[in-house]
């Protein structure tokens, strides 16, 4: 399936790219957005760990030269680093998760739908895969590893179930360990092992670490009137990035009666419209279906 940027008028209408401006795209994919926010004349530095990520990159990089776009092949987990070396920049877009081509290569074991290795890495040249785990955890690292990552219904369950099919080495022994601890799904309703994908997912890419080490970086990255972007695609993740954005906002500054003005290096951003794909997107990409569009904008310093 060819891959469709999400939320895109959205994202750019929250970014606000025009010439003269630098944004860090932390995941690049395919390069929909990237190629947006070039086509409106900003310069673009784009992360991504994906070597498939970095090949299209090239092509990128090919048609724009390097005054306006650059990429390297590193974790957004090192966004610090990124901003010490190219100062601070007027937007940032973390749009999460993996993308379309990911999933659709049944080799990379991101699909429950696709016979695959239970691979999963996002970065398939170092880590730990999704067989590794399966294979070698205990019963209750297993356990809390799903009710962390996947909201699994039944995690001891399904963690029992995947102990007895040892070993695992595809996707679908995966499902099929899931299928005997698990109900059959009502029509229309997710498969159960959508959720134990996702669980394996994250624990293998380090999602929660990584995101927080990013949202950590937001300050070092951002300039005053800067903005960040961020792309959720379920629930974990969409909270974490809430709860950044009400953590250091303005909103909450006001709901908390402290006095205008008066200076809160805790209260540094005002937040800024959410956006959910309407009908015709969904219709048009099913996978946007579960997208959700937060920001923030950096406060200039008199302002906080
Ligand atoms: C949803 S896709 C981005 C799609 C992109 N916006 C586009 O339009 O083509 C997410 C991408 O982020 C990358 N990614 C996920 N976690 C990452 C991380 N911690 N560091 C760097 N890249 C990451 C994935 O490899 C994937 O290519």
């Amino acid at each position: 399936m060819e891959h469709i940027p999400v939320l895109l008028e959205e994202t750019l209408r929250m970014l606000q790219p025009a010439p003269g401006r630098t944004f860090i795209d932390a995941t690049f994919g395919r390069g929909g957005h990237s190629r947006a926010l070039l086509a409106r004349g900003a310069r673009v530095i784009a992360l991504d760990v994906d070597p498939d990520a970095e090949m299209e990159a090239k092509k990128l990089l090919a048609e724009v030269g390097p005054e306006r776009f650059s990429f390297r092949r590193i974790n957004f987990g090192q966004l610090t680093e990124v901003a010490q070396q190219e100062g601070q920049v007027d937007g940032l877009l973390l749009d999460l998760g993996i993308s379309s081509p990911q999933v659709d290569q049944a080799g990379r074991g991101f699909s429950f739908q696709q016979s695959g290795p239970l691979d999963m890495r996002m970065d398939p040249t170092s880590g730990t895969t999704a067989a590794d785990l399966v294979n070698h955890l205990g019963e209750a690292e297993l356990r809390n590893l799903l009710r962390a990552g996947g909201e699994d219904r039944d995690p001891g369950k399904i963690a029992r179930a995947i102990v007895r099919a040892r070993p695992l080495a595809t996707t679908q022994d995966l499902v099929s360990a899931v299928s005997r601890a698990t109900r059959p799904p009502r029509p229309g309703a997710k498969h159960p092992a959508t959720r134990t994908f996702l669980a394996l997912r994250r624990a293998v890419n380090h999602e929660a670490e990584r995101l927080d080490q990013a949202l950590a970086a937001i300050p070092k990255v951002l300039r005053s009137g800067g903005r960040v972007a961020f792309l959720t695609y379920h629930s974990a993740e969409d909270r974490a990035v809430k709860h950044w954005i009400r953590e250091h906002s303005e909103l909450e500054k006001r709901e908390m009666g402290m006095a205008f003005g008066h200076p809160n290096p805790e209260r540094w951003v005002k937040t800024l419209e959410e956006g959910v794909p309407g009908e015709a997107e969904i219709s048009e990409n099913p996978r946007a279906r579960s997208a959700r569009l937060r920001g923030a904008e950096r406060l200039p310093e008199d302002a906080r």
